[in-house]
């Protein structure tokens, strides 16, 4: 089991922060901490989607510019579909996906991008969905025929060193 990675922002410093709870306390109501309940609410969400144990984040443009909304919606569905199937929405190994509003290239979609190691797919039509999963996220070969550009995002050091 992983420790949680979240992080709460109201209590990282020790003390509460942007609470305003005189009010409540001067009118003799009992006072709650709004602020630890939208932890809780945060927390849960971290624990939903295995943040903590991310392996990849993929994001997939579903058109309407690269693509027909048809195409794209089809692709985005079964992209989710396949990705439970193959065990990556929970576990130590999972991938995180996002349907994009656009990815900027808007021609030869759905257009996809996988991070960190920022592989470019293009066309990335249902017909593909299953042997990408396989191929890149299952067995770590990225797809040559499909990539038409990379962009590996560089390490923390690397970002400082700018
Ligand atoms: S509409 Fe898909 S990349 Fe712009």
């Amino acid at each position: 089991m992983l420790d949680s990675p979240f992080v709460s922002p109201t209590r990282k410093q020790g003390k509460l922060i942007g609470i305003d709870f005189l009010p409540c306390l001067r009118s003799g109501l009992t006072w709650r901490d709004p602020m630890a309940d939208n932890d809780q609410q945060l927390e849960a969400a971290c624990q939903k989607i295995g943040i903590g144990a991310i392996k990849r984040h993929v994001f997939l443009c579903p058109g309407p510019n690269c693509c027909t909304p048809e195409a794209g919606e089809a692709s985005w569905k079964l992209l989710k579909q396949k990705l439970k199937e193959a065990g990556l929405s929970a576990g130590d190994n999972v991938c995180q996906r996002t349907r994009a509003g656009c990815l900027r290239i808007c021609c030869h979609g759905p257009t996809m991008v996988v991070y960190p190691d920022g592989t470019w797919y293009r066309d990335m039509t249902p017909d593909r969905i299953e042997r990408f999963i396989r191929e890149h996220l299952l067995e770590g070969r990225p797809i040559e025929e499909w990539i038409f550009a990379r962009n590996p995002l560089p390490n923390e050091h690397e970002c400082r060193a700018g």
